[in-house]
C-alpha cells in the first residue's frame, strides 16, 4: 500500500496580519477589549520604512496589525479597496522554501520567493502565496528564533495593564468567495495544499426564510488549520456573503474563530469591555436542553450572555458571533469552546443567520 506523505505539514497558525487605517489606535482596542498584550513593533524605528506594525498575543494567538504610512503602497490600496481587514493568514511551518516550492508547483500564484532575514536572536525564513481575493497564506519558519517576534520587530511593552480574557488559538477562519467560486477555491486548498474535504453544508441545511449560503469545510492533514469557505446562494433576499462581497469589494475572511476555555467568562469580559455579539431570541433557550442533552453549563447564564450550543457525535460545542468589527459588515469573530464536538454549530445556523439578517436588514442591505 503507497503511504502518502503530507508534502505541506503545517504546526500550526503562526499569526494573523490585518491591515488596518491606523494600527496604533487599532492596537489599542484588541489590548483593552481584546486582553492581548503587545509584544513587539516594526516601523520607521526599526528601519522598516513604509509601514508600522504592532503584534499582539494572547496565549498562542498572535495577531498583527498594520498601517501603511504612504498612500503609494500596496498595503494603502488595500485598505482604500477593503477597508480594514485579513491580510495574510500566516501558518507555521518547517521548512518555509519547501512549501512555496511544492504548492506553487501545485499551482499556487507566488506572493513572494523564499527570503531569510536574521538578526541576534536567529532568523526567520517567509515565503507567500495567493489564495482567494487579495489574501495571502505566508510560511513562517521560525529555526528556534528566540525574539519577540521576527527579525525587524523590536519588543514592545504597552504602558497600559492589559487582562486576558481566556483567547487561546484559532480553531478556524473562514473565507467568502463569490457567487460559483466555492468548488474552486476547495480545489485550490485540496490540490494546491493537500487538504482534505471534511464537510459540505448545501443550501437547505443553512437557508433561512429569505437567505442562503453553501459551505465546505477543508482541513490540514494534522487538522489544525481548518477553512470552511462560504458562497452565496439564491434566497427571497440577499445572501450575507453577498453583502459582505459587496462592501469588502471581492473576497476574504469572514471571521476568524477563536477558541476559549471559559465560554462563559471570555464572553462575560467582553461584553463588559463594550463588544457586541450577535443576539439570538430568548425562544432559542426553551428546548436548548432537548435538543442538545445534558450539558455542564447553566443555561440561565449562557442565554443572558446570548451563548449557543450544538452537539454532534464527538460532543458539544458553545459559541457565539461578535457583531462585525469594523464599520463596513464585513469581519467579524467567533469565540467557540468545544467540549468534544468537532464540527461548526449546524444546529445554530438558522438561529444565527436570522440574527445576521436583522443586522442587514438595519443597514437596509436585505
Ligand atoms: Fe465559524
Amino acid at each position: 500500500m503507497e503511504v502518502k506523505t503530507d508534502f505541506l505539514p503545517l504546526k500550526g497558525t503562526d499569526h494573523i496580519e490585518f491591515y488596518v487605517g491606523n494600527a496604533k489606535q487599532a492596537a489599542y482596542f484588541y489590548q483593552s477589549a481584546f486582553g492581548f498584550e503587545l509584544v513587539a513593533y516594526a516601523g520607521p524605528e526599526t528601519g522598516v520604512k513604509d509601514r508600522a506594525s504592532y503584534v499582539l498575543q494572547q496565549e498562542k494567538l498572535r495577531f498583527v496589525l498594520t498601517t501603511p504610512l504612504y498612500p503609494e503602497s500596496e498595503a494603502a490600496a488595500h485598505i482604500h479597496k477593503h477597508g480594514d481587514g485579513v491580510k495574510t493568514i500566516a501558518l507555521w511551518v518547517d521548512d518555509a522554501k519547501k512549501s512555496f516550492e511544492e504548492t506553487v508547483k501545485r499551482g499556487a500564484k507566488p506572493a513572494f520567493e523564499p527570503y531569510t532575514i536574521s538578526d541576534a536572536d536567529g532568523s526567520v525564513t517567509l515565503s507567500g502565496i495567493h489564495t482567494y481575493g487579495d489574501t495571502l497564506h505566508v510560511f513562517v519558519e521560525r529555526n528556534a528564533y528566540k525574539g519577540a517576534f521576527m527579525p525587524n520587530f523590536k519588543p514592545m511593552k504597552s504602558g497600559m495593564k492589559t487582562t486576558p480574557v481566556g483567547l487561546k488559538y484559532v480553531d478556524h477562519c473562514v473565507g467568502n468567495v463569490e457567487l460559483g467560486e466555492m468548488n474552486k477555491w476547495v480545489k485550490f486548498y485540496e490540490e494546491v495544499m493537500g487538504f482534505k474535504l471534511l464537510i459540505t453544508f448545501d443550501d437547505e441545511d443553512i437557508s433561512t426564510e429569505y437567505s442562503a449560503l453553501m459551505s465546505k469545510v477543508v482541513s490540514n492533514g494534522n487538522g489544525y488549520i481548518k477553512f470552511p469557505i462560504n458562497e452565496p446562494a439564491k434566497g427571497k433576499k440577499k445572501s450575507q456573503i453577498e453583502e459582505y462581497i459587496d462592501f469588502y469589494r471581492g473576497a476574504g475572511v469572514q471571521h476568524v474563530a477563536i477558541a476559549t476555555d471559559n465560554i462563559i467568562h471570555t464572553v462575560g469580559e467582553l461584553r463588559n469591555r463594550g463588544i457586541d455579539f450577535l443576539v439570538v431570541p430568548d425562544t432559542y433557550y426553551e428546548d436548548l436542553k432537548t435538543r442538545v442533552g445534558a450539558i455542564d453549563e447553566d443555561v440561565e447564564a449562557l442565554k443572558k450572555l446570548n451563548v449557543l450550543v450544538d452537539r454532534d457525535d464527538e460532543g458539544y460545542l458553545l459559541q457565539i458571533f461578535t457583531k462585525p468589527l469594523e464599520d463596513r459588515p464585513t469581519l467579524f469573530f467567533e469565540i467557540i469552546q468545544r467540549k468534544g464536538a468537532v464540527s461548526f454549530g449546524k444546529g445554530n445556523f438558522k438561529a444565527l443567520f436570522e440574527s445576521i439578517e436583522r443586522e442587514q436588514a438595519l443597514r437596509g442591505n436585505l
